[in-house]
């Protein structure tokens, strides 16, 4: 959804700071977008609070991983030898994994101690597969956002190696009325969750 937020918002007239994980979507080309790409969640939250700090709106939609390899190794990792076509069942290797930062938690942080500008709106995103009112309503809480746009990703016909999407907007001004935004292509949603987010666009 990342770069169809792009083209939606580059339409409705904004400037963009698009700050791009390893995807392979295109990106489009626009002298009001600027594109920062990054590698790690350390590198896109760095990005994301030094943009954050002028920004009108900010949306969240990037899938972080919530957890990294604790090391990374210099060279590659060589099994222990086996016999000739056996497998060696005791070479096991265990991960050791460490927590990632939670990018829209920080910025939620920097809204509440008003870090922020005053008006800036806070957008995230829930991909859920079960309990999705009550995960998103959980984490419009949790991460301090103004929004958290939910989508089931259990469903086949929609959402992730999908073009079209259908997703529930819950709010923080009242987290129980939610608006769906019934299945539609991904391009016309990104511009009905800019109008709904940010009327003015
Ligand atoms: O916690 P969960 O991944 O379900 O929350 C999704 C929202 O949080 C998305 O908006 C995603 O971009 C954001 N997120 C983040 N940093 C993380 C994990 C998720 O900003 N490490």
């Amino acid at each position: 959804m990342g770069t169809a937020l792009t083209r939606a918002a580059l339409q409705a007239g904004a400037e963009v700071q698009l700050v791009l994980g390893p995807a392979s979507a295109a990106v489009p080309v626009d002298k009001r977008l600027a594109c920062t790409r990054v590698v790690t969640a350390d590198e896109m939250c760095a990005a994301m609070i030094s943009f954050a700090l002028e920004a009108n709106l900010i949306i969240c939609s990037a899938a972080v991983s919530d957890y990294r390899p604790a090391k990374k190794a210099s060279i590659k990792i060589k099994k222990r030898q086996s016999q000739l076509g056996q497998t060696n069942q005791q070479d096991t290797q265990v991960l050791e994994l460490v927590q990632n930062p939670d990018i829209l938690a920080k910025l939620g942080r920097m809204k509440i101690e008003k870090t922020l500008k005053a008006d800036t709106i806070l957008v995230g995103f829930a991909a859920e597969t079960n309990n999705l009112e009550d995960n998103a309503q959980a984490k419009l809480e949790r991460k301090g956002a103004d929004y958290i746009i939910a989508n089931d990703v259990s469903r086949a016909d929609i959402g992730f190696e999908s073009t079209e999407n259908e997703v529930r907007i819950f709010s923080k001004a009242a987290p129980e009325a939610d608006t769906l935004l019934p299945k539609t292509s991904k391009t016309q949603l990104a511009r009905q969750i800019l109008q709904r987010v940010y009327p003015l666009s």
